[in-house]
């Protein structure tokens, strides 16, 4: 007799344990299947006003070139999938850390004079290149503290950029065109000169003297809500053509930008650079004058500070 109640009180001790399993086999499933498999915690990213949501990363890639910028999802999204944060690490740089000097340019020595030597900024750099030599952001981040969003979807530039350990965050994408994500086609230069370009969509995989690349692309505010910042001291644009397409998609009753440069040549060939100005216009951003060859604009809210102070 009690050698067969100890059998039914192993018997049962298993199909508990079985039961048990597959209850939770079951739940995990359907959890997943209801988009709660990935649970963020909200954790040592220093951010203003983000809120992490869980996020079904399958409805999102399966949505992806149809989700609005605005997307709480896509947002999170992106964050995950291509955000890296400032890097924990020391720098890695060719010029001396020491000396901010050295790294300065006629970008970034404008903007620091323009905001008397202001600490703590932000800037986005798009593209960011090498994130040295040549960096419109560089002196800022190590001179001034300030820290940014440093945008770069080159293959052959975004290694490069990662190893610098730069103090600012690095998106993998390139700004997108439009309102909502997209898969474009960039157009890498083999015989490595200046910078690579998005073109519009072709069939064909090469041409002579450049490689094509798919890239993401991520509207800018979707990155910059993914971070959680509503204001930027100083956006450098230099992406070799979408710069006007890209200034369309900001929605700027939830994004100030107070400084903006914006290389001219595309715009200007494209004959496009009055209604730029235009638009920019409405939305309180006025043509200040050049920096380089590039367009510069002051947001309407900071433009006492520039006084009679000439650029230089
Ligand atoms: C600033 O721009 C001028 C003319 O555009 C150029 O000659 C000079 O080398 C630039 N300075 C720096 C520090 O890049
Ligand atoms: C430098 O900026 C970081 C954020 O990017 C901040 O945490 C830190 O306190 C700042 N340091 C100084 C000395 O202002």
């Amino acid at each position: 007799m009690s050698h067969f109640s100890h059998l039914f009180k192993v018997s049962r001790a298993v199909f508990i344990t079985i039961t048990f399993i597959f209850v939770i086999t079951w739940l995990s499933k359907s959890l997943k299947e209801l988009g709660l498999g990935v649970i963020l915690k909200k954790s040592s990213w220093d951010t203003d006003s983000y809120t992490p949501l869980t996020v079904n990363i399958d409805y999102v890639e399966e949505n992806l070139l149809t989700l609005d910028q605005t997307d709480a999802q896509l947002i999170t999204y992106t964050r995950i999938r291509h955000l890296t944060p400032p890097s924990q690490l020391p720098y890695a740089l060719d010029g001396p850390l020491d000396n901010p000097s050295h790294f300065a340019d006629n970008f970034s020595i404008w903007v620091s004079k323009f905001f008397h030597n202001k600490r703590n900024g932000i800037f986005i750099e798009a593209g960011a290149h090498k994130g040295e030599n040549p960096s419109h952001s560089l002196m800022l981040e190590l001179g001034l503290n300030w820290t940014g969003l440093l945008v770069e979807c080159n293959p052959t530039l975004l290694p490069i950029l990662k190893k610098r350990h730069r103090k600012a965050w690095i998106a993998d994408v390139c700004l997108a065109p439009n309102q909502h994500p997209g898969i474009n086609n960039f157009f890498n230069p083999t015989k490595w000169s200046a910078t690579g370009k998005l073109e519009t969509a072709m069939n064909k995989r090469s041409r002579n003297d450049k490689v094509m690349d798919e890239v993401r692309s991520i509207p800018l505010y979707t990155l910059i809500a993914a971070i959680g910042w509503k204001e930027i001291d100083y956006f450098a644009l230099d992406v070799e053509g979408a710069e006007w397409e890209i200034l369309q998609t900001i929605p700027f009753h939830l994004l100030t930008i107070k400084v903006l440069t914006v290389e001219e040549y595309f715009q200007r060939q494209r004959g496009v650079v009055r209604q730029m100005d235009s638009f920019l216009r409405r939305h309180d951003m006025y043509f200040h004058g050049h920096i380089e060859m590039d367009r510069l604009y002051v947001h309407k809210s900071i433009r006492k500070l520039i006084g009679n102070k000439e650029i230089g």
